[in-house]
């Protein structure tokens, strides 16, 4: 998918805090995104729908849903939330979404299972005049706005912190490195591995790379085993997961494989139980996405494109998904290792510290300095 950020005028835009300018801003282009004319009323409430796309990474069900759900409370009292969560499932998400037109929903904020199947949904609820906010995950179409991190930087510092540490131990092309991306059908999981690669290419050797269908855990897993029996155990210096969940399928692959010690892994979405593991020194490093954020600007776009409003809140930048630029927002990802941990998931109060060192976890902790 192209994707082409104008950051410059954005930035120009941003600098400005009028609303009238801002508005001008976002006018500027007739192909540009931006609000669709729902018409719907703060003081009347109405129907939202949000569609999040798997339930094996925590992220969803333990954050973006809750969070999303709160801020929505907060700007919109009398708006009822419609949620489905599609199982990877991209045929389902499309069933989802269009129960939830039925049912009156006015607006959708979609996490697409597929980008392109996504496009469907998309045009189905412009056709209905619902406009979507794509939260995460861009979806092709006419999307009203879009929130994310940049996900070629989320690649870059996950491939950077490898690579770092791998040169810390010597010549970084002393042996291999396995690469687990992501879901082919999630247009994030691209800019992870591009952003990856754009760090890695020619500074370690690849011994075997895959991407991983449905994001899944059981799959990663499957995949570091045969690399394991492909390239020798002894052979492999480090690994590239794309996020927590392959990272903890690659783990486990490997300590079944009989490694002492788990070559340095990445991984992505600061989970509870890879927080754990690299406390534990099993996975070296996560990338922190703050979700609160994310799913607060989600639901301010939401309900701005419901009321016809502009979004109004952080910098935008134009990014083109195909059909359009999309007004969209884009965060930035954050490098969790053992050495940081404290000061940025523990300060943001992602979790406690009593939630990361349970007694199987005390003295790993202790000896973190995580207490
Ligand atoms: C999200 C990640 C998540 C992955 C699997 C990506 O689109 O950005 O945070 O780990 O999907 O659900």
């Amino acid at each position: 998918m192209d994707r082409k950020i104008r950051r410059s005028m954005a930035a120009a835009c941003g600098l400005l805090s009028l609303a009238l300018v801002a508005s001008a801003c976002s006018s500027s282009d007739d192909k540009d995104s931006g609000s669709t004319g729902g018409g719907q009323t703060v003081d009347a409430g109405f129907k939202i729908g949000l569609l999040l796309p798997e339930s094996k990474t925590t992220r969803y069900e333990t954050f973006d849903k809750p969070l999303i759900e709160a801020k929505l409370k907060e700007l919109c009292p009398k708006c009822e939330v419609l949620y489905q969560n599609a199982d990877q499932d991209s045929a389902k998400q499309q069933s989802q979404a269009e129960a939830m037109l039925t049912q009156g929903a006015k607006v959708l904020i979609l996490d697409a299972v597929d980008a392109k199947a996504a496009g469907g949904i998309v045009t189905n609820a412009k056709g209905q005049n619902v406009p979507v906010v794509a939260y995460d995950r861009l979806a092709t179409g006419p999307v009203s706005f879009y929130v994310s991190f940049d996900n070629k930087k989320v690649g870059q510092v996950q491939g950077q912190a490898l690579l770092d540490v791998l040169t810390k131990g010597g010549d970084p092309k002393r042996a291999d490195i396995v690469m687990i991306n992501g879901s082919p059908t999630d247009p994030n999981a691209a800019d992870f591995k591009a952003g990856a690669h754009s760090v890695l290419d020619g500074k370690v050797n690849i011994g075997k790379e895959y991407d991983t269908p449905d994001w899944s855990p059981d799959k990663a897993q499957d995949q570091m085993t045969q690399a394991i029996t492909a390239l020798g155990k002894d052979k492999i210096i480090g690994v590239y997961a794309a996020n927590d969940g392959t990272a903890g399928g690659a783990i486990a692959a490997m300590k079944s494989g009989g490694f002492t010690t788990i070559p340095p892994t990445t991984g992505q979405d600061a989970e509870l139980a890879a927080i754990q593991r690299i406390v534990a020194g099993d996975q070296y490093m996560t990338v922190y996405k703050a979700i609160k954020p994310e799913a607060e600007i989600a639901a301010a776009m939401a309900i701005a494109a419901a009321t016809g409003k502009d979004y109004v809140g952080e910098v935008t930048v134009k990014v083109n998904n195909g059909t359009q630029d999309v007004t969209s927002v884009l965060l930035t990802p954050v490098s969790v290792t053992k050495e940081n941990l404290k000061d940025t998931i523990v300060k943001d109060g992602v979790y406690t510290v009593a939630q990361i060192c349970t007694s199987q976890y005390a003295a790993a902790c202790t000896a973190a300095g995580i207490s």
